[in-house]
């Protein structure tokens, strides 16, 4: 990784960045504007917490960005309004030069500082968010919203205003549902091996280790397309939701 840029500055997003934070999650993703519509539906949802929103920008150009939104967990006690880390996006010409390190230090200190949640959960990949400040979320006893979400790939970081009783189900706040960018979906998921025990997981090898799941639905560039082929009958028993 290229050192961080020097003339990188991070702040809360301004209402002056929200067309150029658009522009950039869709070159991000490379997809049809789907990430951005959703950033944008996260923002106007009611919700219980206030969104943050982090812009980091290199010689003032908008280069990553970063959006932490609440949802909810249920736990046995009761509800606990939580963060969800997502999207975060790195303009390609600015990726692996620290900033989307930056940006998620950056938000799990501001969500810290402010007190207001517990915990902040994301999908990703574990070689890549492991390393900054997350952990896996079903370790702590914490389940998916779905179960088309790869175990690794549902992770948590827990704030200092974090008690052991917060355990529970994570219920993702609506615009992840209404643009459909929960987890996995066929063919992508059925490339991904069944595994309804955690430990069996982790001896999946380097394959899952490579997974970067967004939001958007997508395996994003740092390996699904690299994963072999299914063969047949192992697809047929990936088909079967696990308990
Ligand atoms: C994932 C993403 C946010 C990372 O931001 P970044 O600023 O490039 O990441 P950093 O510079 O902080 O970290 C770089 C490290 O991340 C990993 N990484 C990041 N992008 C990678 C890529 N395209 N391929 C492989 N590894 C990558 C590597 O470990 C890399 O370290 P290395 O360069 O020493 O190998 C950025 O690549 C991006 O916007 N990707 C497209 C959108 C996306 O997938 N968002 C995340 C959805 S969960």
């Amino acid at each position: 990784m290229r050192p961080v840029p020097a003339d990188m500055h991070i702040h809360s997003e301004r209402s002056a960045d929200t067309a150029a934070v658009s522009q950039l999650h869709t070159a991000a993703f490379a997809d049809d504007g789907l990430v951005s519509r959703l950033v944008d539906a996260l923002k106007a949802a009611p919700a219980a917490l206030a969104p943050l929103s982090f812009v980091a920008t290199v010689g003032g150009t908008v280069a990553g960005h970063v959006l932490l939104t609440a949802s909810r967990l249920d736990a046995p006690a009761r509800l606990v309004d939580v963060y969800v880390l997502s999207p975060l996006g790195v303009l390609p010409r600015f990726q692996r030069r620290g900033v989307g390190t930056a940006l998620i230090r950056h938000a799990l200190a501001a969500a810290a500082a402010k007190g207001l949640a517990p915990l902040v959960f994301l999908e990703g990949d574990p070689a890549y968010y492991g390393g900054r400040g997350f952990e896996r979320a079903d370790a702590r006893g914490f389940r998916a919203p779905s179960l088309r979400i790869p175990p690794l790939a549902f992770q948590v970081a827990t704030m200092p205003s974090y008690e052991p009783w917060m355990t529970g189900t994570l219920v993702y706040s609506d615009p992840f549902w209404a643009h459909d960018c929960v987890g996995l979906r066929s063919p992508l998921l059925l490339r991904v091996p069944r595994c309804p025990h955690p430990p069996h997981l982790l001896r999946a090898g380097p394959t899952l280790h490579t997974l970067l799941i967004s939001h958007s639905n997508l395996i994003c560039r740092l390996g699904l397309e690299h994963l072999p082929p299914r063969t047949p009958a192992a697809s047929a028993s990936n088909t079967t939701p696990s308990s």
